[in-house]
C-alpha cells in the first residue's frame, strides 16, 4: 500500500485487496495529465510494481469526466525538441510501467476521456465506460497539430486494427461509450450506477482479452500497409494538406514503417511528437486552442441563468437561432407574421434535431421546447428577446417600440442586425442600456462565433449577460463595437470583393478559389460568396462601401438583378448541383497572376489592421480569435495578426505599396500598420 500523501491522487484499498486509485486534480475542475500528476502516478506505480495489489482500478473523482488530456499549457513551454522528447519519453516509461503491472488493471471511464486520458486507459488491461451520452472518448491531438504521444498510437492501432484505429487517430473525433464498446476500445459500457461493480467484477474474474479477427490482422501485414496507407493519405489530403498539417501523415508513417516492432514504434512515436510539438503548425494550433479558451472565459457569469428565449422573425436566421436555442435546452417561443413561416421553422428545426440528437426521445423533447407564437405571448416570460426581422431601421425601431412595454424589467433585447448601428435603434427604448447585438453567422448550427455588439448605450451588465448566454448555447462570444461590419464582415468584405474584381478581370473562378485554399482558407472566396448568398453579400457591401475602401463590383449587382443569388437559387458565380458548386476547369495553358494570393490576403490583413486601430475589438488576440472562428482563417497560421507578426510588418507594408502602385488606392496601407510596428518594435 502506498503510504505517502499525494496532492492529486487518493488511494483506497478495499477488503478484497483491490486498490482504487482516484484522480482528483487539485485546484482544477477537470483532470489533466500535468507533469505533477504524472510524477505522482510514477511514484505510486513504483510501489505497486514491488507489491502488486489484487487489482488496480483507476477512476476519476471529477464530475465532468475521467481525464481531458495532457496539460496543453505545458505544450508551449518546451525550449527545444530534445526537451519535449525527454518529457514525452518519461510519459512513455510511466505508461509502460502501468501496462506491465502483474495484476489486473481497470480504467473506469465517464465524461471526457480524451487524448492522454484515453492513452492511460489503453495502458490498463481493461476499460469499463459509463454508457451515458456525456461519455466522450477520443484522440483530439491532430487538432492541435500533434498525435498521441504516450504510446497511444501503438495501443490504439493494436486494439482496433488499422481501419478503425486510423479513423480515430486521423479524424480526432469522439466516440460514445457504446460505439467504443462496439469497436473493442472498451470492454464494457454500462449504466453509471453499475460502473464500479463492473470494474470490481472485472478484477475478480478477468475476462479473456479479445484479439482482432484474422482479416484485420492481415491489414497490418508489412506488404499490405503501404497499399492501405495510400488510401489513408488520400483521405487526409482531401481535408488537410501535408505542408500545412503534418501530424496525421506522421501517424500514417509511424504505422507503415514500424508497426509490428513495438519497441521501435513506441520510440519513434515519442520522437515524432517531439518534432511536431515544437513546430510552427502545432504551436499555432495550440494558440488557436488557447484563443478559444479565452473566448469561453468571456462568457463566464454563473449567476446568469436565463430560461426563456423569445425570437422575433422566423426567416433564415431567426428560425435557425430559435431551433439552436431549443436544442441547447432553452424554452423558446418563435414569433413571425404568418403561420406558414412558423411551420417552416418547425420543419427545419425537426430536421436539425434528427440530425444532431438522433434519439427519438431527445428530438421530441427539443421540439416540445420550441413553441410557435404568432401573437408574441412569449414576450412577457422571456429573459432574452432576439430580434431577427428584416434588415430595415424603421421596421426594427417600430418593433422595439411595440414589444418593450410587454417585457419584464430585466429582459435583455438582442438584435441580430448585421449592419445597423445600435445607436440608431436604441433611441426608441425606455431602457436603451438593455439593447445589445447578438450577431450570429449563417448557418447558425455550424458557425461557432457570435459577435456581442455593444453600442455606446449598452450597459456592461447587458454585455456580460449576452456573452454568458452565448456560452450557454455552446457558442463563442466576441465583444465588438457597434461600427460598420463589426469585425468579421468588415474583414471578409474587402477580400470577397477583391475576388470578384479578379473574376471580372477574367481570372478563372476555380483558380481564384484555389489561391485562397492554398493559403489555408477552408473555402475559396467565390464559393463562399455563393454559399452566403450574393444578395446578402451585395447588401453588406453596399452598406460598407460608404465607410470603407470598397467599391461594389458591377458583376455582383448584375448577378443579384438576374436573381443569380448563389447556392440558394441554384446558380451564382457557379452553378450548383445537389448543393455543391460545379467548378469549371481552367484552361490547361492558363497561368495565374503571380500576385493573385497576395491581392486576396493583403486586403484582409489591411482591414484587420484598420479594425485594431479603430479598436473594434479590445486586443490582437481577440482580433485573431474573431477572424479564425468567424471565417475559418487558416488555423495553422495562428490568426491574421499573428501571421502579420510572423511575416513582419515591414515586409507586408512593402508588399502593400507594390500593390498600391499596380492596382490603386484600395491597397493603401492603413495607418494602423505604423502603430503596430511601433508597439511591437518591428
Ligand atoms: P429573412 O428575410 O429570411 O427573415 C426575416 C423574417 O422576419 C421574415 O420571416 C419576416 O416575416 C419576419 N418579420 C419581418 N417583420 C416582422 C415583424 N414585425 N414581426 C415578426 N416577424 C417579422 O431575414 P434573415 O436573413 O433571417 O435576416 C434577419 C436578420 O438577421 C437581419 O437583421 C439580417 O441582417 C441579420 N443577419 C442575416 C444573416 C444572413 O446570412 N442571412 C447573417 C447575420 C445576420
Amino acid at each position: 500500500m502506498a503510504e505517502k500523501n499525494y496532492k492529486h491522487w487518493k488511494i483506497e484499498e478495499d477488503e478484497s485487496g483491490i486498490v482504487w486509485l482516484h484522480l482528483d486534480m487539485a485546484n482544477s475542475t477537470t483532470n489533466v495529465l500535468s507533469a505533477e500528476v504524472l510524477t505522482e502516478l510514477e511514484s505510486l506505480l513504483t510501489v505497486y510494481e514491488k507489491q502488486p495489489p489484487r487489482g488496480l482500478i483507476i477512476l476519476s473523482d471529477k464530475e465532468n469526466g475521467f481525464i481531458a488530456g495532457a496539460d496543453v499549457k505545458e505544450f508551449t513551454t518546451f525550449s527545444s525538441e530534445n526537451e519535449a522528447r525527454d518529457a514525452i519519453e518519461r510519459g512513455h516509461r510511466i505508461f509502460n510501467q502501468l501496462e506491465k503491472l502483474p495484476c489486473p488493471t481497470v480504467a473506469v471511464l465517464h465524461g471526457f476521456t480524451l487524448g492522454g486520458g484515453l492513452e492511460l486507459a489503453l495502458a490498463c488491461r481493461y476499460r469499463v465506460a459509463d454508457n451515458d451520452a456525456s461519455t466522450k472518448l477520443g484522440f483530439p491531438e491532430v487538432k492541435l497539430g500533434i498525435h498521441p504521444g504516450f504510446g497511444g498510437t501503438v495501443r490504439c492501432l493494436e486494439r482496433l486494427g488499422p481501419l478503425n484505429g486510423m479513423d480515430l487517430l486521423l479524424s480526432g473525433r469522439n466516440l460514445s461509450a457504446r460505439a467504443a464498446k462496439k469497436l473493442g476500445l472498451v470492454d464494457y459500457a454500462v449504466a453509471r450506477r453499475h460502473l464500479l461493480e463492473a470494474a470490481r467484477q472485472t478484477v475478480a474474474k478477468p475476462p479473456k482479452r479479445k484479439t482482432l479477427p484474422f482479416w484485420v490482422k492481415w491489414l497490418n501485414h508489412a506488404r499490405v500497409r503501404p497499399l492501405l496507407a495510400r488510401v489513408f493519405i488520400k483521405k487526409v489530403a482531401a481535408r488537410a494538406p501535408r505542408a500545412h498539417y503534418p501530424a496525421p501523415y506522421a501517424v500514417i508513417d509511424l504505422w507503415v514503417h514500424h508497426f509490428g516492432d513495438r519497441k521501435t514504434m513506441l520510440h519513434e512515436e515519442a520522437a515524432s511528437v517531439a518534432r511536431l510539438i515544437v513546430g510552427k503548425t502545432a504551436q499555432n494550433l495550440i494558440r488557436v486552442f488557447n484563443l478559444q479558451e479565452k473566448l469561453k472565459s468571456l462568457g463566464r457569469l454563473d449567476s446568469y441563468k436565463p430560461q426563456h428565449v423569445h425570437v422575433v422573425g422566423g426567416g433564415v436566421m431567426g428560425g435557425d437561432i430559435a431551433a439552436w436555442c431549443a436544442m441547447q435546452g432553452f424554452n423558446v417561443t418563435i414569433q413571425d407574421r404568418a403561420h406558414q413561416t412558423l411551420a417552416r421553422v418547425v420543419k427545419r428545426a425537426h430536421d436539425l434535431f434528427k440530425k444532431k440528437l438522433k434519439q427519438r426521445l431527445l428530438v421530441t423533447a427539443a421540439l416540445d421546447r420550441l413553441m410557435p407564437d404568432l401573437r408574441g405571448d412569449g414576450l412577457k416570460r422571456a429573459d432574452i428577446v432576439i430580434e431577427a426581422i428584416f434588415e430595415d431601421v424603421d421596421v426594427k425601431r417600430e418593433l422595439f417600440k411595440q414589444i418593450e412595454p410587454r417585457l419584464k424589467e430585466e429582459t435583455i433585447i438582442a438584435t441580430n442586425t448585421s449592419s445597423i448601428p445600435l445607436e440608431e435603434l436604441s433611441g426608441v427604448l425606455q431602457k436603451p442600456e438593455r439593447l445589445v447585438g447578438l450577431h450570429f453567422f449563417n448557418p447558425v448550427a455550424k458557425m461557432p462565433l457570435v459577435e456581442i455588439v455593444h453600442g455606446k448605450q449598452t450597459s456592461e451588465e447587458t454585455r456580460n449577460k449576452a456573452s454568458a448566454f452565448t456560452r450557454q448555447i455552446q457558442r463563442l462570444p466576441l465583444p465588438v463595437t457597434s461600427t460598420p461590419g463589426f469585425l468579421v464582415n468588415r474583414v471578409l468584405m474587402p477580400y470577397l470583393i477583391e475576388a470578384v474584381v479578379l473574376a471580372e478581370e477574367g481570372v478563372p473562378l476555380k483558380v481564384i478559389d484555389k489561391a485562397a485554399t492554398d493559403f489555408g482558407m477552408p473555402m475559396g472566396p467565390i464559393e463562399l460568396a455563393d454559399t452566403v448568398g450574393l444578395d446578402i453579400c451585395l447588401k453588406v457591401a453596399e452598406k460598407l462601401a460608404g465607410q470603407m475602401n470598397v467599391e461594389v463590383p458591377k458583376i455582383l449587382r448584375d448577378k443579384v438583378a438576374n436573381k443569380q443569388l448563389g447556392k440558394k437559387s441554384g446558380n451564382g458565380f457557379y452553378p450548383f448541383k445537389n448543393g455543391k458548386p460545379v467548378k469549371p476547369e481552367a484552361d490547361k495553358h492558363y497561368t495565374p497572376p503571380t500576385d493573385l494570393q497576395d491581392r486576396l490576403i493583403m486586403r484582409m490583413l489591411n482591414e484587420i489592421v484598420a479594425c485594431l486601430r479603430d479598436k473594434v475589438v479590445e486586443n490582437e488576440d481577440l482580433a485573431d480569435a474573431g477572424v479564425i472562428f468567424g471565417t475559418g482563417f487558416a488555423p495553422f497560421r495562428g490568426g491574421p495578426v499573428h501571421y502579420i507578426h510572423d511575416r513582419g510588418v515591414k515586409q507586408l507594408t512593402t508588399l502593400l505599396d507594390n500593390l498600391l502602385h499596380r492596382y490603386g488606392e484600395r491597397f493603401k496601407a492603413d495607418p494602423g500598420w505604423e502603430l503596430l510596428a511601433k508597439e511591437h518594435k518591428h
